[in-house]
Order: C-alpha cells, then sequence, then structure tokens
C-alpha cells in the first residue's frame, strides 16, 4: 500500500471511524481512488472500478459530471451572496420551480434542506403542523434516514437499537398490506403514512399494481398526509421523475435528496401542497419558524439547477427506463437456473437480484453455517468478489439477501455487458461447492479476529 494510503487510513482510523476501516479492509475495498468519472473509478493502482451502487443513488449523473462541475465554478467565481441569511435566494426560487412542475401532482411549495433525514424531518414537522395530529406511520423494512424523527420511521433493530426512546406514536406496517393500513388508518391518529414508493434498502420491493393508489385513497378518507420518500427513487432513477408517476399517485408531501446536487454538493428538498406549507408558515411572523443554516445556499442551488439540465438535456430518465430494462431482462436469462438466485427486479436502474437458501446439502449447510455467523456473510462476500472482478455495488441496508443493481443513469450497454460478465462469474463460483465457500470461512475468522 503506498505510504500516503497508509498515513491517510491512519488518520482516518485514529480520528474517525476505525470500525469503517476494519470492515472496508476486510472486504479488500479499502482501496485509493485518483479520479472518479461517469460510471468509473479509477483506483492510484491503475486498476478501474465500475460503480453499480451509484453511492446509494447519488450519483444518477455519473461521477462529476462536467456541467455540474462547471456551474459550481462558475457560482464561485461569482462571489455572490452564499448563507447571507437575509436575503432572498433567487436561485432557491428557481430550483423549486422546475421541481415542482417536474413533480406535478399540484405540489407547489419547496422547503430545501441538506440531507434526506433532515428532509424526513421536516416532512414530519409539517405533516404534524398541519394536521393536529401526533401519530406517524411507516412501512416494515422502509429506511428514511437516522436521526432521531426519521430513525422512529425506519425499521431494522440494527439501526435502532440504543438510540430510544425515539419519537412516541409511530407505527410500522406491513408494505403492501392494505388491510393493515387500513386499521391503523382508522383509528385517525396518524398525520402522516411515510412510504417510499419502491422499498431501496428494503430490498428493492416493487409494491403490487394499485397499492399505494388504494393507500392514498385510505390516507384522504382518515385525513392522514401521504408522504412519498423518493430520496432513493427520484430524480429519474427508476425512470419518470419520481417513482409516484409509475403509480398514478399524488403525494401530498415528497422528499428528495441525494442525487438532487449531481453527487457534489449536500441538498435535500420536500416539495408539498401549498395548504401544508402554509400551515407553517402561517404569518410572516413565522416566517422563519422552521428553517435550517444551509438550506437554499447557492451552491446546493446551482448544483440543483445544473443537475435538471444534466438529467433533462441527456434524457436519463429515458435512458434509465431503456437500459434498466435491457439490464434486467439479461440478468434474469443470465441467471435464470441459478438455486440460489430467486429473482431480479426492480424498475428503471433500481433493480435488486434476490437470493436464497440453495436446497443442495453440499451448499445449504455452508450457507446456513455461515448466516448462523451473521445474516450478511453471504451478501457480503458476493459484494467482496465482484469488487475484485472491477464491479463496486452492496446488499440491501434492510434485506440482506438482494443484491443491489443501480449504477449512475449515463451507464453505457459495454459497461452493463461487463457486469453482466462479472455477475455471471460469481453466481457460478457460488454454486460450486469450494472457493467461495472457503473464502467465506476466510473472512469469518478474520472478522473474529479484527
Ligand atoms: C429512502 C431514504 N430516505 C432517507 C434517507 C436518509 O438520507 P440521508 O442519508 O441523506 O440522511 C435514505 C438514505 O439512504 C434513504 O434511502
Amino acid at each position: 500500500m503506498p505510504i500516503a494510503e497508509l498515513l491517510a487510513t491512519g488518520a482516518y482510523a485514529d480520528y474517525v471511524n476505525p470500525q469503517w476501516v476494519k470492515l472496508i479492509s476486510l472486504l479488500e475495498m479499502n482501496v485509493s481512488y485518483e479520479r472518479c468519472e461517469g460510471v468509473e473509478l479509477f483506483k492510484a493502482d491503475g486498476g478501474r472500478i465500475l460503480d453499480f451502487l451509484s453511492g446509494y443513488c447519488v450519483h444518477n449523473t455519473g461521477h462529476n459530471h462536467p456541467a455540474i462541475i462547471e456551474a459550481l465554478k462558475e457560482e464561485l467565481d461569482r462571489s455572490g451572496p452564499v448563507m447571507l441569511q437575509s436575503n432572498v435566494a433567487e436561485l432557491a426560487g428557481e430550483l423549486a420551480g422546475r421541481l415542482c412542475k417536474l413533480a406535478g401532482g399540484g405540489l407547489s411549495k419547496v422547503f430545501f434542506a441538506s440531507s434526506g433525514s433532515e428532509g424526513v424531518e421536516t416532512a414530519i414537522k409539517f405533516a404534524r403542523a398541519h394536521t393536529g395530529r401526533v401519530g406517524l406511520l411507516s412501512c416494515d423494512r422502509a429506511f428514511h434516514g437516522l436521526t432521531c424523527g426519521a430513525l422512529s420511521l425506519t425499521d431494522g433493530d440494527y439501526w435502532r437499537k440504543g438510540f430510544g426512546p425515539l419519537l412516541p406514536e409511530t407505527a410500522f406496517v406491513p408494505f403492501g398490506d392494505l388491510a393493515a393500513l387500513d386499521r391503523q388508518l382508522s383509528t385517525r391518529r396518524y398525520a402522516a403514512f411515510f412510504v417510499e414508493p419502491i422499498q431501496a434498502e428494503g430490498g428493492i420491493r416493487v409494491p403490487e399494481p394499485g397499492y399505494l393508489k388504494n393507500a392514498q385513497a385510505l390516507c384522504r378518507r382518515y385525513g392522514t398526509l401521504l408522504v412519498a420518500d423518493e430520496v432513493q427513487t427520484g430524480m429519474f432513477r427508476t425512470g419518470p421523475f419520481l417513482a409516484s408517476h409509475h403509480f398514478g399517485i399524488t403525494p401530498d408531501i415528497v422528499v428528495l435528496a441525494k442525487a438532487l446536487s449531481g453527487g457534489l454538493v449536500p441538498v435535500s428538498a420536500v416539495l408539498m401542497l401549498d395548504e401544508i406549507h402554509s400551515s407553517v408558515f402561517s404569518s410572516f411572523k413565522r416566517s422563519i419558524v422552521h428553517a435550517s443554516t444551509f438550506s437554499e445556499n447557492s451552491l446546493s442551488m446551482r448544483a440543483g439547477l445544473a443537475t435538471l439540465d444534466v438529467l433533462e438535456g441527456e434524457s436519463l430518465g429515458d435512458r434509465a427506463t431503456e437500459i434498466g430494462l435491457e439490464l434486467q431482462q439479461r440478468l434474469s436469462e443470465t441467471l435464470n437456473g441459478y438455486e440460489m438466485v430467486k429473482e431480479v427486479r426492480g424498475k428503471g436502474l433500481l433493480l435488486g437480484i434476490e437470493f436464497t437458501t440453495p436446497r443442495r446439502f453440499a451448499l445449504r449447510a455452508p450457507f446456513e453455517a455461515f448466516a448462523k455467523i451473521h445474516p450478511a456473510m453471504f451478501g457480503q462476500i458476493l459484494v467482496m468478489r465482484l469488487f475484485r472482478s472491477g464491479i463496486l455495488t452492496q446488499i440491501c441496508g434492510n434485506d440482506f439477501m438482494v443484491l443491489k443493481v443501480a449504477p449512475p443513469l449515463v451507464v453505457t450497454s459495454a459497461q452493463v455487458d461487463e457486469f453482466i460478465s462479472a455477475v455471471h462469474e460469481v453466481v457460478e463460483v457460488a454454486h460450486h461447492p469450494g472457493a467461495f465457500w472457503s473464502e467465506a470461512l476466510g473472512m469469518a475468522r478474520r472478522a473474529v479476529a479484527a
């Protein structure tokens, strides 16, 4: 390892997060990157990795898109007002207008924040203020962020344990279960129902047709706001601007973040109906009753505008639909017949490969042994092997048996070919007792020693 890399790793381990360094090293992913461009990550040792994770759906426009970088440079060179907090931020108005137009459905006001979680916190406050209710409902396996309010709506012991008490009067319903939703909503306790139109960390779960439309009708019937968390699914990731558009719903609030600023500057946006917005900003005395220092900062706003220019100018939504369909079909065909591959699913370029317990004893015995050591072990070996073959991906945070497939929307057919052949090779190896499983054993030993 080059000395600079060793030192950097050392400082990070000393001052930031030693456990992360251990984990990423264990997975053989602790490498230095010199340059990232589009879908490609160039390593210091001359190797190249194809990014099929996109920083969890941040890099829809590809890494370091030149047009977005240029816009940011121009904004810096302008020496204009940044975070003055005492002016009208014109760029925020321009970006909000474009977002509302793209989202449609009567969404006509935007609050800007800096992360997906902060967007979810905002939605919680606005929903409570508007309805005068306290309760908040979300779905099993949902991931809405890790700040205390957002965490209250995120499922999974791993994320929640030790951080309570979280917000009171929160509950989960099974994703896709309308009867359970009806039972909860009919209590009329809930200010909002938070839902990812396609669950991302939950395992790339696409709801049955009609689920979200019926969920919206139930929300209306019982006076609960429908909040679509489009932090991963928005910004053309699944084809249309919002995944909600696939399902014909018009949420009362939409949360966007991640890809909104081209993967270069933190930003999030909470789009909402006018009447919800005015429940909070109800008089000029309350004009800053909800605010955030970095909200509307001109670098984020400029990056957002430039990102929309790229997404629309390069028709990346259409591209996500077309190439996503091709990728999904070819993956399904290639992996068909492998007993551990249950399904390839998703929409646009938010896809997942679900794996399952093998039937053959020669595979099932080691599989079950490793699952006992850690339920993510199998998935992490897949991730590690793919990385060795030059592909970056990850398993879902709330379903370890699903491998996420989410490249930047600028991915080319040749890169898709490379990905498919790497996945094919790794899946083939996993279906033979031997190398794949002894690797897992080695990893387990190193994990215990770490
Ligand atoms: C659907 C969804 N909502 C909210 C969040 C939280 O976003 P952030 O990490 O920017 O706070 C995430 C993060 O992965 C997410 O996937």
